[in-house]
């Protein structure tokens, strides 16, 4: 499922995370990646579609970078990921190097409020990790990006039930949405668009 230079990278960059919640390092200078589960969940979820086309909102140090490259790379797609934080962008960059996923993965460094809404793509998957206090505009700017048949997941809607159950209970009452919280890990909403939005 993964080759070898993908997974000395994930496993690394896993390492490091560990060690930084363990030494509760404060949250602007932690990686904050997903849990590994969850990066098999976004693997899977983007592996099976031909050509597919993946956003990703706070891409951090890399580590859901790489599982969301390495799952579509199988059928030819792409991710397009936005990292605001300048440290963590030079980061990330060597690790996708370093992982050999360079072609696969567009890194875009800066705000994904303000470089986004310009940007012409479509894409069929969007995963959203970036500050819980923004999730509700990153979803309304990644609206307009995406076709019925896309989905749209964010992580810790359980972790951060008291920021994140209004965004929850939002995509769950959108009639043009089939939504619904997937308890793994920290939480995911998982949003599939039925139809555009009025
Ligand atoms: C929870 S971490 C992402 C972890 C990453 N998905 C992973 O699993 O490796 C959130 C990241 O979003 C970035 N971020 C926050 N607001 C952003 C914005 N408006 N545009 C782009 N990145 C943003 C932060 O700098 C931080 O690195």
């Amino acid at each position: 499922m993964l080759d070898e230079r993908v997974r000395a990278v994930m496993q690394r960059l896993g390492e490091e995370d560990r060690l930084e919640r363990e030494q509760g390092l404060p949250s602007e200078v932690r990686a904050r990646a997903i849990a590994p589960t969850t990066g098999r969940f976004l693997f899977a979820l983007v592996a099976h579609h031909p050509g597919c086309a993946v956003l990703e909102l706070g891409g951090s140090r890399g580590y859901s970078s790489l599982w969301l490259g390495a799952g579509v790379r199988h059928f030819g797609g792409r991710v397009v990921s936005f990292e605001i934080d300048p440290v963590k962008c030079e980061r990330r960059r060597e690790n996708v190097a370093e992982a050999g996923l360079e072609d696969t993965i567009e890194l875009v460094d800066g705000d994904a409020l303000e470089l986004l809404p310009p940007l012409d793509d479509v894409f069929d998957v969007v995963f959203v990790d970036a500050e819980k206090d923004d999730y509700e505009r990153l979803f309304q700017i990644a609206r307009e990006k995406v076709e019925p048949g896309a989905v749209l997941v964010a992580d810790n809607v359980l972790s951060h039930e008291e920021t994140l159950g209004a965004y929850s209970r939002a995509r769950q009452v959108d009639p043009t949405l089939a939504s619904v919280t997937v308890p793994l890990d920290r939480g995911l909403e998982l949003s599939v668009v039925l139809t555009r939005s009025v």
